[in-house]
């Protein structure tokens, strides 16, 4: 935040609910806990205050009233915090605001392009609304094994491609903390008259401290996802759907599909967790990202200190599709210690209890939050050297790298509502090849989808996932974890 933060220090609909939730009122409505009547084991675990809290939708005072209602002024302050036009608090994370914006701006038979290994929920979003992607594919480093951002020049081949698009979709910073170029594919989107959109799900803390890289709505974008709980502090399933004052995004089409995918009764507990976070975040974030960045700072030396231990951030800015970078996830590669990811996030596991947001061939990522403390860290670089130090010697011999395949390997045929929507079979992978996949299937790493819903199904890619999952890949989405089998459009017609 660089402007002085007007009413940021409240918290109106969290202070509203406090107040309704403990000042005793008669409540004749749901939920029917009645906070006494819950379980005794529920309310040993979260306590009589929470369930007091847990209240429904319509209560005066709160989000019906006089306006702008406690409600209405939270998601106001969360849009100003975030310098956006309008804010939507979600109770079922950053995945809703994907399904909403593809309602809203991929609708039935429009072309929309999107980045290739965007987060599954946009890809479902695209199943309910009907719309038809075209894939920008994400820059590779085959090194490291990770998919980081697209380029402002592979945005403008595709949009050159895919006439008539209604708007581009894009994903910054990736799992791995690399953020892309948005004023660039700002610049190039605008050119061709779509809006941007940026899934921000991991950067909800951009723009609040100068050692990060600034908010996609500072750089231009047209909208964007936060998705809060990751790293800002709300609770889990929490999120925000945030729109710029561009006018390029039709915020009575956003408000439609939020509504459409939302529950009628949103958890008090997630929506009052989401202005108790923005106000932590806008007054105080900056003081406590400083105190993360310290802490990883520190560490950072000790794992580097391990034999083949690396920690991949700065240096990798400038790379094809790394413009930024987030000092909040450190990203460790374990290429010269001759074990894969896995085996050391494992070994963490089983011996000291240790548990990892990501593991690959090569890496292994940790989420650090806000006002990281030091200790624990400092005993993850500890428990690290001794694991890498008995884990017993190995093979290099036996290291797979498994290159994906090029992108568009798999030929879109149908559209993925079409797709997902149409009658299926399980069959023998063998046997899938030239029909039409039901399925979303990406092997992590590299974490891009290699089978979308609506594509045939090749040689190539069979190929490829065999020997991903041989290589020990886990292979997210798919309804067969072994692929042995992969379900398909039935009685679709061989290429
Ligand atoms: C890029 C991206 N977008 C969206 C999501 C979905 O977020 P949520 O878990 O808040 O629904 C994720 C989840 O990891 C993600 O990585």
């Amino acid at each position: 935040m660089s402007a002085f933060p007007a009413g940021q220090p409240t918290a109106p609909y969290l202070d509203a609910v406090i107040s309704y939730g403990f000042r005793g009122p008669a409540r004749f409505h749901v939920p029917g806990h009645k906070v006494s009547g819950a379980d005794p084991g529920l309310i040993h675990a979260f306590g009589a205050d929470a369930l007091a809290l847990d209240i429904p939708q319509d209560i005066e005072g709160i989000d019906i009233g006089p306006r702008p209602t406690p409600y209405e002024r939270a998601e106001a302050l969360a849009a100003a915090a975030y310098g956006a036009d309008r804010c939507w608090f979600l109770t079922n994370g950053a995945s809703q605001g994907n399904h909403a914006l593809a309602l809203a701006l991929a609708p039935l038979g429009a072309r929309a392009v999107v980045q290739r290994n965007s987060h599954a929920s946009l890809v479902d979003g695209l199943v309910l609304s009907g719309g038809l992607p075209v894939f920008v594919a994400p820059e590779y480093d085959a090194e490291l094994g990770m998919a980081h951002g697209i380029t402002p020049t592979a945005l403008a081949a595709a949009l050159d491609a895919a006439t008539q698009a209604t708007a581009a979709f894009m994903v910054s910073p990736t799992y791995y903390g690399m953020a892309a170029d948005i004023a660039g594919c700002v610049e190039v989107a605008h050119a061709h008259g779509v809006p941007l959109i940026v899934d921000a799900a991991w950067g909800a803390h951009f723009g609040f401290h100068a050692g990060l890289p600034a908010s996609p709505l500072a750089l231009g974008a047209d909208a964007m996802l936060a998705s809060t709980h990751k790293i800002v502090g709300s609770l889990t399933q929490s999120a925000m759907l945030l729109v710029s004052g561009s006018g390029r995004v039709d915020v009575g089409a956003v408000a439609r599909a939020v509504r459409l995918v939302r529950s009628t009764s949103p958890s008090a507990l997630l929506l009052a967790s989401l202005d108790g976070a923005r106000r932590q975040l806008a007054v105080h974030g900056e003081m406590l990202i400083d105190a993360t960045i310290a802490a990883a700072a520190r560490v950072r030396g000790l794992i580097e200190a391990i034999p083949g231990c690396r920690v991949v951030g700065a240096e990798q800015v400038g790379r094809p599709g790394v413009a930024g970078w987030d000092p909040l996830r450190l990203v460790i590669d374990v290429r010269g210690t001759g074990h894969t990811g896995y085996e050391i996030a494992e070994a963490l596991r089983s011996g000291y209890d240790i548990h990892l947001e990501l593991s690959t061939h090569q890496a292994m990522v940790l989420v650090l939050g806000l006002a990281q403390p030091l200790e624990p860290l400092m005993r993850f670089a500890h428990d690290l050297a001794e694991a890498v130090r008995l884990l017993a010697p190995a093979d290099p011999a036996a290291r797979v790298s498994v290159p994906p395949p090029p992108s568009g390997a798999a030929p879109a045929v149908v559209a993925p509502r079409e797709a997902f929507l149409g009658a299926s079979e399980a069959v023998p992978v063998d046997a899938a090849v030239g029909r039409i996949s039901t399925e979303s299937i990406a092997g992590y790493p590299p974490g891009i989808p290699t089978l979308l819903p609506g594509e045939r199904i090749t040689a190539e890619v069979v190929g490829y996932l065999r020997a991903l999952t041989a290589a020990g890949a886990r292979l997210h989405g798919a309804a067969d974890p072994s692929f042995a089998t992969v379900r398909v459009l039935a009685g679709s017609l061989s290429a």
